[in-house]
């Protein structure tokens, strides 16, 4: 036995269940189209820059112990627009981005044993982090509506809510399905919590790209303040994944719970707090742009995937993600993004990374610009139409 016999046995068995494999590291392969990750292809503009090294040279460089108060004003008065008023001094907590902003949510409520339920499909960032607090995930499939958008089924939910689930977590806008909660569906869940007397938690790091509607948010409907947390990033909203600022809003009592999780010091620098209340102020005519740049080339793929023989795409009502089926081809999605990957040097997202219910679906993130996605399309088209034809049924 290695280092694992010195491991907390929850990061042996994620060692284990890892194996050798890391997140990054393919090796430059000649045109190769990365759609893997969902990191947008955006720089951020050059104030933002800015106002990182003149917050430096105005001497914001010490200790910020719980975050830059001027910053969680400019996140509460961010949210005023979703119709919710926050107190910035007891509702909000500045964390290293979205993943942490998951680690210290489930860090603040999970025992080892509770049951954490996530939908199917489900953003596979959440996996590791429940596993490593003991947590037991488990999941209600969704189906599908008319428009082959994946819909929260609520038979499902109710029927995988136990004595042990101690809390729900859904994304909204969804990654990987594209899904905007509806009111009415945010009500239904809203009933649930109350009735069953768990905890929600809402992913809204995509509530600045819902393409025919505004973001509606479950935390201000009738008894959710206490048991709601908003996690949030500055990741997608301004194209931030290396800077790294994201925040969680809750009621005050839950929030007391969530700041008890021992992280230390607030981890975002505090220039980037300083540039991240810039960002919040100035920033808008920037997200106005790429918002318009994913909204064309959402439109530009979902039509040319449709044109391929087999492939069905829906329209996504929100994020930046599309995620075909291409379940007509009967081949298992972890090997179709495999091959695909092997034969077209096209990278994408296998629809089993988010749970079961995923199969027969791919993932891409709408983060190249149009030319290259018409290229990805025209490698898929040639990679399908070159794949063996699926067997017929089985006679009985
Ligand atoms: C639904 C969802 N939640 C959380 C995260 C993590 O956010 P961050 O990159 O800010 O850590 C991501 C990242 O892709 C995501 O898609």
């Amino acid at each position: 036995m290695g280092v694992e016999k010195f491991a907390k046995k929850e990061v042996a068995a994620l060692m284990k269940a890892r194996g050798s494999l890391t997140r990054a590291t393919v090796g430059p392969i000649e045109g190769l189209i990365n759609l893997g990750a969902g990191d947008p292809d955006f720089n951020q503009p050059e104030f933002i820059n800015k106002a990182v090294y003149e917050a430096m040279k105005a001497g914001y460089t010490h200790y910020s112990f719980t975050g830059e108060p001027d910053f969680k004003e400019a996140i509460a008065g961010y949210y005023k627009k979703y119709g919710v008023t926050v107190d910035p001094k007891t509702q909000v907590l500045i964390t290293s981005g979205g993943s942490q902003a998951i680690f210290q949510a489930f860090g603040a409520i999970l025992n080892p044993g509770d049951e954490l339920l996530i939908m199917d499909p489900a953003y596979q960032g959440y996996n590791t982090p429940s596993a490593y607090f003991g947590a037991k995930m488990t999941r209600a499939k969704q189906t599908k509506d008319k428009n082959g958008i994946y819909r929260p089924n609520f038979g499902n939910i109710e029927n995988a809510i136990t004595p042990k689930t101690k809390a729900l977590l859904f994304c909204n806008p969804d990654n990987p399905t594209g899904t905007v909660w509806t009111q009415k569906e945010l009500e239904k869940l809203a009933e649930i919590a109350v009735e069953k007397d768990i905890v929600v938690l809402a992913d809204e790091i995509y509530t600045e790209f819902v393409w025919n509607d505004k973001h509606k948010t479950i935390i201000d409907l009738p008894g959710m303040w206490e048991r709601t947390m908003v996690l949030m990033s500055f990741s997608k909203t301004f194209a931030w994944t290396g800077c790294r600022a994201g925040y969680i809003i809750a009621g005050p009592e839950l929030m007391k719970a969530i700041n008890a999780v021992p992280v230390g010091i607030c981890s975002v620098p505090v220039p980037f707090q300083k540039a991240a209340v810039e960002a919040l102020e100035k920033g808008w005519g920037f997200v106005a742009e790429m918002r318009d740049e994913y909204k064309k080339r959402i439109d530009f793929m979902v039509k040319r995937l449709n044109e391929i023989e087999g492939v069905s795409c829906p329209m996504p009502e929100g994020a930046f993600y599309l995620f075909p089926d291409v379940s007509s081809f009967g081949v298992p999605s972890m090997k179709f993004a495999r091959d695909f990957f092997q034969q077209k040097k096209v990278r994408c997202a296998p629809g089993t990374q988010y749970g079961e219910n995923g199969e027969g679906h791919i993932r891409f993130p709408m983060v190249k610009p149009v030319d290259e996605l018409g290229e990805v399309c025209d490698r898929l088209e040639d990679y399908v139409k070159n794949l063996p034809p699926k067997a017929p049924p089985a006679v009985p």
